[in-house]
């Protein structure tokens, strides 16, 4: 008599930041579909968030996550469940963020202990611990509870490796070296070069910060999951992908979207959101520029004044997310003056919007974007070039993959503060004549990589049946 596997069922708790929940959200239902049963667990400050914000009625209803309850409907197993992050909801996370990054490790993490403990004496058991590979405290907690350790890392391959081979970095005095060194990197694995302004910002700047520590951390603890899921492909960065797997099984199973981008598919929104839809269907196919920084990255007073100068200098129709944080300091009051007038009928400012409904409307034909890696597969799915303006993290390292490697886009600047000249000129680049229409057919060929890797028998399917396989071989 053969003995009767167990299903999988796995714990999956995403880094408490918009960037990083959403796909965690659409990896949920991914791996329900697959046969997972899923138990999603979300901090008690991004479920307020995420519930308290109006015209929420899309995305979340009494109980939990619509997309979550939807999937219910269809026969998924996925539950629901909060964590206290350890501040009261009333802390200002962003504002306070060393404080709130040391309580991940020393707090929240003796919090997560204690759910998982729960969880695993649900009916049936927590058997998988799916963690955002930021979280430096994965493997004792899987370790203790006997769980398959599973890292899921939410940027491309080519951030994960250059935070893997940090050491390397550290070696050849590449690390911590902003502005001093202008020699390229050939020594990381499966990265043929690369810039030292391209490295992440973490990897750039001063290693002494609480983020580095962190980092530095999830790296080392990372050696020790079983196995790396990630929202890349494998055809997008195919040497990197395969030195990577001669280290950890690592399996690409990008791109982690809603596939219809319809606005029922948005998972969740940490704000309110303005409907743009019944401004863009007035204008012209492809006329209108979309600008968002994501959600939490700021910028400063004049680059938004010289970004509002280019923008009216270029001529172009625009949305424009100005999330009320976007610059650092107190100020609100940051726009030229007379701006709302000017842009009467070419603009429409918001503080936030659904932006896969915004990139999917037939008349937005560029994005000016911070290239967080969410916005810049969006992007793509959308067949939308792109504006490269990184400002933290990793957006540095995505610009390249979206100028360099793939040219489906332009670089704003290298430098970290730009003029309303170059930014009418980027803008004209990619909006208009030749070089748009040279834009447009290179993103149409990496939107066909992205929908071959997701449709039967592609590369991200294939990688998702057999992680399935090899993760139900590990519980047994
Ligand atoms: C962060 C990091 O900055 C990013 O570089 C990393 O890759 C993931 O974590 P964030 O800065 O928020 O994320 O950028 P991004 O990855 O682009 O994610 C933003 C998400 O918010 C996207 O899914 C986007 O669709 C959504 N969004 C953004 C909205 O729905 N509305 C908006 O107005 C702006």
């Amino acid at each position: 008599m053969g003995e009767i596997q167990p299903k999988p069922h796995a714990l999956l708790l995403p880094y408490p930041l918009q960037g990083h929940v959403i796909p965690f959200i659409h990896l949920a239902t991914k791996l329900a579909s697959n046969g997972f049963i899923i138990t999603f667990v979300i901090t008690e400050s991004i479920h307020h968030q995420i519930t308290r914000s109006k015209n929420q009625t899309n995305h979340y209803k009494e109980g939990g996550i619509n997309i979550f309850a939807e999937a219910r409907k269809s026969g998924l197993d996925i539950r629901y469940a909060t964590v206290s992050d350890g501040f009261p909801l009333g802390f200002d996370r962003s504002l306070n963020h060393d404080q709130f990054f040391e309580g991940i490790v020393h707090v929240f993490s003796a919090h997560v202990d204690e759910i998982v403990g729960k969880l695993v004496q649900s009916d049936p058991p927590v058997n998988c611990l799916v963690i955002d590979t930021f979280y430096v405290f994965a493997s004792p907690i899987a370790r203790k509870y006997n769980l398959v350790n599973i890292s899921f890392w939410t940027e491309p391959a080519l951030v994960f490796t250059l935070y893997y081979h940090m050491d390397l970095l550290r070696i050849n005095g590449h690390y911590d070296n902003y502005d001093k060194r202008e020699d390229i990197i050939t020594y990381i694995p499966g990265v043929e070069s690369i810039k030292p302004t391209d490295l992440t910002s973490y990897l750039q700047t001063d290693p002494t910060t609480v983020v580095h520590r962190l980092i530095t951390k999830a790296f080392v603890d990372i050696r020790n999951s079983d196995f790396v899921i990630s929202n890349t492909i494998d055809e997008l960065e195919p040497q990197i992908i395969s030195v990577l797997r001669e280290n950890q099984p690592f399996y690409s199973i990008g791109p982690i979207l809603p596939t219809g981008l319809t606005k029922s598919s948005v998972p969740v929104s940490m704000w309110s959101e303005s409907d743009c839809g019944p401004w863009l269907d007035t204008k012209p196919k492809g006329s209108v520029l979309y600008i968002s920084f994501g959600s939490y990255a700021h910028t400063s007073k004049h680059n938004i004044v010289e970004i509002a100068h280019g923008l009216l200098l270029s001529e172009v129709n625009f949305v424009w997310v100005l999330r009320p944080d976007i610059i650092s300091s107190e100020e609100t009051d940051y726009l030229p003056t007379g701006y709302d007038r000017l842009i009467e009928y070419s603009g429409m400012i918001v503080p936030w919007c659904s932006q896969v409904d915004v990139l999917s409307h037939p008349a937005v034909g560029g994005f000016l974007t911070h290239c967080g890696w969410n916005s810049i597969l969006e992007s793509i799915w959308s067949g939308v070039p792109m504006i490269c303006y990184p400002l933290l993290t990793d957006q540095f390292t995505n610009r390249k993959l979206v100028v360099d490697d793939w040219k489906i886009g332009v670089n704003l600047h290298d430098k970290r503060s730009v003029t309303r000249e170059e930014i009418a000129e980027n803008i004209r680049c990619v909006m208009s004549g030749k070089s748009s229409d040279r834009f447009k057919q290179e993103i149409k060929k990496v939107k066909k990589t992205l929908e071959n890797a997701l449709a039967r028998g592609g590369s991200s399917q294939k990688n998702l049946n057999q992680f399935t396989m090899d993760v139900k071989k590990k519980i047994r």
